[in-house]
C-alpha cells in the first residue's frame, strides 16, 4: 500500500520570529512510518518541525503551518491508499501575521485568533475508496470526544490516547470503530504500538 502519514506539530506565526505551537515530538508518526516501511509499504510522511531522523525509505514533505500541511496532504492523498493522521495540528492561528518583530509597548496585548482548516476532515470528505485513520488526544470525556471526531472526520477508526503520550517514548491506545466499539487496546513503546497498528490496519481497515 501507499500510506500518507502526518506527524509532528504545526506552527502558526505571530510575527516573523514568534509562533504558536504545541509539545508534539512527532515520535508516533515517525515510528508508524518506520513500521509501515518495514512491512513493505510505501510511505509519504508530511511532517511538522521535529527533532527526529527522517525514516529511511520514506518520502518526506516538511511543513510548518497548518495551511502547508493542508496543501501537501490534499496534493498527496489522491495518490495514496489511506492516511494515518498523527499530526498535532495548531487549531488556531493569529488573525494576521505581523511582518518583522513585534516590539513590546509596556502594555498588555491581545491576539485575535482564527480557526485553522481541519485537514483530516477535508481528507475524510474526499476519501472515496481510501481509508482514514485518525488520532485523538483527549484529557476529558475521552470516548465521546474521540467518537465525535471519528464521525466528523469520516474515519474508519480512531486511535484514542491521553495527554501522557506527549513527549513520551511509551503510550497506551484504544482503537474505536465507527460503531463505538473497542477494536483493540495496545500499550508499550511507541515503536511497538506502531508495528501492531500497521498490522491492525492491514487486517481490519485496508480490506
Ligand atoms: N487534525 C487535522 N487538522 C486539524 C486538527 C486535527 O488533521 N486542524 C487531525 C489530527 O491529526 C488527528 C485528529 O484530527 O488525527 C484529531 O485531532 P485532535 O487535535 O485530537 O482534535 P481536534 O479536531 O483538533 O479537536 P480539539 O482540538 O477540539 O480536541
Amino acid at each position: 500500500m501507499k500510506i500518507l502519514i502526518t506527524a509532528g506539530p504545526t506552527r502558526e506565526y505571530i510575527d516573523d520570529v514568534r509562533f504558536l505551537s504545541n509539545a508534539s515530538s512527532g515520535r508516533m508518526g515517525y515510528c508508524l512510518a518506520e513500521a509501515a516501511i518495514a512491512a513493505g509499504h510505501e510511505v509519504v510522511l508530511v511532517s511538522g518541525p521535529v527533532d527526529l531522523p527522517v525514516p529511511e525509505g520514506a518520502r518526506v514533505s516538511l511543513i510548518e503551518t497548518t495551511s502547508e500541511l493542508r496543501q501537501s496532504c490534499l496534493e498527496l492523498f489522491p495518490r495514496c491508499d489511506g492516511v494515518i493522521a498523527t499530526a498535532a495540528v495548531c487549531d488556531y492561528r493569529p488573525h494576521e501575521r505581523i511582518s518583522g518583530k513585534l516590539t513590546k509597548t509596556g502594555r498588555p496585548i491581545t491576539l485575535e485568533l482564527t480557526e485553522t482548516s481541519d485537514v483530516l476532515a477535508e481528507l475524510g470528505e474526499q476519501k472515496e475508496h481510501r481509508w482514514v485513520v485518525g488520532f485523538a488526544l483527549e484529557s476529558q470525556d475521552p470516548r465521546n470526544n474521540a467518537m465525535r471526531k471519528l464521525r466528523m472526520k469520516q474515519c474508519d477508526c480512531i486511535v484514542l490516547n491521553d495527554t501522557s503520550a506527549i513527549s513520551s517514548l511509551e503510550n497506551t491506545v484504544e482503537i474505536l470503530s465507527p460503531e463505538a466499539e473497542t477494536m483493540a487496546v495496545m500499550n508499550g513503546l511507541k515503536s511497538e504500538i506502531a508495528e501492531k497498528l500497521i498490522g491492525f490496519i492491514e487486517r481490519e481497515i485496508a480490506r
